[in-house]
């Protein structure tokens, strides 16, 4: 849904002088910097790790594509005449999206990111966990390449024998991971056989202790960097993409994932800072969860909370909701509307070696547990019209293991 709406950098506003300093890694080019992850080895693996995620465009030029696919998601969103309205709207949003990504660099650095962790997850799991090893990650995003179809025929040439489905989105939301294991469902399904790999699901993990425990330390981090003199007035405000509120009221479990997120890294920063969960990236007429990000940012200056540090908390690797939305729309541009004095954005996870053990702690608790996916997954939100999401469930909690 990165496209949906807008996105943004990192800002500090000198009190008076409203003299910006944009952050570190705000940019792709700052992508670029950084080095690229050896490519994994040429073995053959037991294990497959398919990371899921949306994906975003690489370049300027898959903009379009990467619109498409997303407008024409059913799992995602509802359209009338959804054929002939999801192309048009794709073709008509592709001009503006690209002008932001163009900001940015010229394209989505999750592909990067993702590679680096799953590199970083297969090695260490590869020591943690030599029964399921050799382990290989593969990336299925939705919406670019390498899509999630694609990566699961790679996976089957490979010979993979045990296959974890990874949602990247640590709280679920029907919109997001739930499209991920439909499209998995359906590739299947329309395949007609049953698949080679054994496969179970990583399907949610919002309360992780470690994934906790690099958010806690990214806005510690951040934190040290406002004057001193200000640091105890800060409001954090983690931030979050938004649903509409058709999806929330059909009992999409995602607003409270993110809450129970919040909760345990204001638990380990020992409540350190005032803080709100707010939502960002609402478009079009509906009626989306809120508070919107950029209205809270207004309303706490006009009430004299001038001093401000937006936490993604949904995402973990940067991409556009962060680098434009964030950094350039809000901290740069509504933070000098405003009169800000200071704003600030905690670091996406991105290469954080911390991160990295999260995932894999993830995996080899998940592999050990021999369980095909929580029971969270097994029900389908009360209000849910989608009958492809009961066969999913089914799909994935009927897995034998062993
Ligand atoms: Fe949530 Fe179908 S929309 S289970």
């Amino acid at each position: 849904m990165a496209a949906l709406g807008n996105a943004g950098r990192l800002i500090q506003f000198a009190r008076s002088s409203v003299s910006l300093s944009v952050r570190r890694h705000s940019t792709a080019a700052a992508v670029a910097q950084t080095a690229t992850p050896e490519p994994q080895e040429n073995r053959k693996p037991k294990t497959g790790i398919l990371m899921l995620n949306m994906g975003g465009p690489e370049k300027l030029a898959d903009v379009h594509d990467f619109l498409l696919r997303l407008f024409m998601d059913t799992d995602l969103m509802k359209l009338p005449v959804q054929n002939k309205l999801g192309p048009f709207i794709a073709k008509r949003r592709t001009p503006k999206i690209q002008e932001q990504y163009s900001k940015i660099g010229g394209g989505s650095p999750i592909k990067h990111w993702t590679s680096m962790q799953g590199e970083g997850m297969v090695k260490l799991l590869d020591k943690m966990s030599p029964e399921t090893a050799p382990h290989k990650f593969y990336i299925g995003f939705r919406y670019v390449n390498p899509l999630t179809e694609e990566a699961i025929e790679e996976m089957e040439k490979d010979g993979v024998e045990r296959a974890v489905a990874f949602t990247q989105y640590p709280q679920y939301s029907c919109s997001t991971t739930g499209s991920s294991l439909n499209a998995i469902y359906r590739y299947y399904s329309n395949r007609g056989d049953r698949p080679k790999m054994r496969w179970s699901v990583i399907d949610r993990w919002p309360t992780h202790p470690l994934l906790v425990e690099c958010f806690a330390e990214h806005i510690s981090n951040e934190l040290l960097k406002f004057p001193e003199a200000k640091r105890d007035d800060v409001v954090i405000l983690f931030s979050a993409h938004s649903l509409p509120l058709s999806v929330v009221n059909r009992g999409d479990p995602y607003p409270q994932e993110v809450g129970a997120t919040v909760q345990r890294v204001m638990e380990r920063l020992g409540h350190c800072n005032p803080y709100r969960l707010v939502w960002q990236s609402r478009v079009g007429p509906m009626a989306w969860l809120g508070p919107q990000t950029d209205e809270v940012i207004k309303g706490l200056c006009e009430r004299g909370k001038k001093n401000i540090l937006l936490v993604p908390i949904a995402f973990t690797s940067d991409h556009i909701e962060t680098l434009h939305e964030l950094d350039i729309e809000y901290g740069q541009v509504l933070g000098e509307e405003c009169g800000v004095e200071n704003i600030r954005r905690a670091e996406s996870l991105n290469g954080n070696p911390l991160f990295m053990k999260a995932l894999a702690d993830l995996v080899q608790s998940h592999l050990k547990s021999n369980e095909p996916c929580s029971r969270q997954l097994t029900l389908r939100c009360p209000l849910c019209t989608n009958p492809t999401c009961g066969e999913t469930k089914a799909f994935f909690a009927n897995q034998k293991l062993s």
